[in-house]
Formats: structure tokens, sequence, C-alpha cells
């Protein structure tokens, strides 16, 4: 039976990839965006079901309400729009350089505000819809190392719980993601410890389990990230004292 259409941005890898296979398994038809064709089409080719493949970069806006105008054209109505694609840029920001600051933001941020639009416009028009976003633990608060990625994230945490109250009357649907360490081609790169690193087939399975529910934030490895948001409830005085303690400083 079809469970309706969704929509992955960066579906092409990683975590992304794993949700579209995961979604496609259990009956619903997916579309996979993303800036490299030949990945797209590899997940596209997955058990001869229903991923379709469209090559998007989502910081040009242009291309987006494009793309996005195509996919209402050719399929009706997304149910499930899931803002996934993201770039990692961590680090210090002591030496913060605006030229990456842009390019972190135009993806992470304003690549996700770029989706939204005509996907909210035909949602709110049909009074039902379903947006998940994935962001990250690391901006849950100001973290040393945690950098213009950590920034992104923060402002993407804050958009998916401001849109979950003011979408609610439109009978919209809004969660929010926040993954410990996946195993992806983002972390590959990362030569630090990453405590309790899951893999991407896992991470989507939980993601995939809570879909359905009515929990707005899905976070896991609940190990790291139940401490993780203890912590980040504490009062400033005490929040600086441990991380000064504890994070080793970047630079
Ligand atoms: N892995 C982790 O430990 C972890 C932890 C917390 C949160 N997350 C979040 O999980 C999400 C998925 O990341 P991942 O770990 O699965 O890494 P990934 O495999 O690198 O996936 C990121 C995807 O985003 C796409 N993308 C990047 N820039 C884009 C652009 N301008 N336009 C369209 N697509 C773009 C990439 O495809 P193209 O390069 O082909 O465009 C890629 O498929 C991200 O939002 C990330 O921040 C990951």
């Amino acid at each position: 039976m079809n469970k309706g259409l969704v929509w992955i941005t960066g579906g092409g890898t990683g975590i992304g990839k794993e949700l579209a296979k995961k979604l496609c398994d259990s009956g619903y038809d997916v579309i996979i965006s993303g800036r490299r064709k030949e990945k797209l089409i590899e997940v596209s080719k997955y058990n001869n079901k229903k991923i379709f493949p469209f090559r998007l970069d989502v910081s040009n806006l242009k291309e987006v309400n494009k793309v996005a105008n195509k996919i209402i054209k050719r399929f009706k109505f997304v149910d499930l729009l899931i803002l996934n694609a993201a770039i990692y840029s961590p680090g210090s920001l002591q030496e913060i350089s605006p030229t990456n600051a842009k390019k972190v933001i135009d993806i992470n941020l304003t690549g996700v505000i770029n989706c939204l639009p005509i996907i909210v416009n035909m949602m709110k028009k049909k009074n039902k819809g379903h947006i998940l976003f994935v962001s990250s633990p690391a901006g849950y608060r100001g973290m040393p190392g945690a950098g213009l990625y950590g920034v992104t994230k923060s402002g993407l945490t804050f958009l998916a719980e401001t849109l979950k109250i003011e979408l609610e009357q439109y009978n919209i649907k809004v969660q929010v993601v926040h993954p410990g360490f996946i195993k992806t081609p983002m972390t590959d790169k990362n030569t630090f410890p990453m405590p309790f690193l899951m893999s991407s087939e896992k991470a989507a399975k939980i993601i995939f389990s809570k879909i359905n529910s009515d929990v707005f934030e899905i976070y896991f490895p609940k190990i790291l990230l139940i401490p993780m948001k203890l912590i980040s409830f504490l009062p400033y005085k005490i929040y600086f004292f441990l991380i000064k303690k504890f994070i080793k400083l970047p630079g």
C-alpha cells in the first residue's frame, strides 16, 4: 500500500540515503535530492522500488523553487519533507572566515529555509503535512570546537521549535532530529574519538520508528544525548565552568 510521498534533501549518502531505503521499504514513494547526481542514481536503483532522484543544490533558491514546483506538478502532494542536507564545518570560531561562514550558512540554514515556502504553502492549503528537520546536538549550546556547524544547527533547532508551534494550527506536524555520532561520509573525516558511534542504518531505523509518534525531538543514542541535554539545562556559570574543565579548547 502506498503510504504517501517523502522528499529527503541530501538523500544520496549517509543518514538521508538509509532513511530513503527504509521509507521506500515500508511503502512510501521517496524523492531524494542532492548535488551529486551519481550518488542519487545509485540510491534510486535500490530494490527497484520507488526512489526518484532530483539534482538540487539547496543553497540556490531559484533551483529549489524550480524543483519544488516540478515535484508538486508531478506528484501533487509531499506528505513528509525531510530537511537533512548539510555540510560539516567544525573547529574554532576565534579566526572566523566570513567566506566559509557564508558557505556553511547558505547550505545548512538558508538552504533549509529555501525549501520551506512552496512546500509549507502546499501543506497549509491541504491542512495536513509533516516536516522533519535533521539538526544536531552540536547546536544545543555554545561549545568549543562545534564551530559554524554548531551555529547553524542551533539556528535550525530554533526554526523547528518555532514552526512546530506556528504550524500546528494547519495540522502540520514538525519534528527535529538530534543524532549523536553517526558513521557517514560527514564523520568519516573526523580524527577525534567519537563516543557511541552508530551506523547510519541504525540511525535511520530509530528515526523511522519515531516519525509516526507524537514526540517533537528524536534524539539518540540516549547514553550520549541524555547527559548532553542535562548539561545544556545548567545555568551559565556552572555550564561554562564544566565546559572549560572538561572540553579541550581548540586553537
Ligand atoms: N553523521 C553525524 O554524526 C551527524 C550527527 C548529527 C547530525 N547530523 C546531521 O545529519 C544530516 C545528514 O548528514 P550525514 O551524516 O548523513 O552526512 P552526509 O552523508 O555528508 O550527508 C549530507 C548530505 O547533504 C547533501 N548536501 C550537502 N550540501 C548540499 C547542498 N548544497 N545542496 C543539496 N544537498 C547537499 C550531500 O549531498 P551532495 O554533496 O551530493 O549535495 C549529502 O548527501 C546532516 O544534517 C547532519 O548535520 C549528522
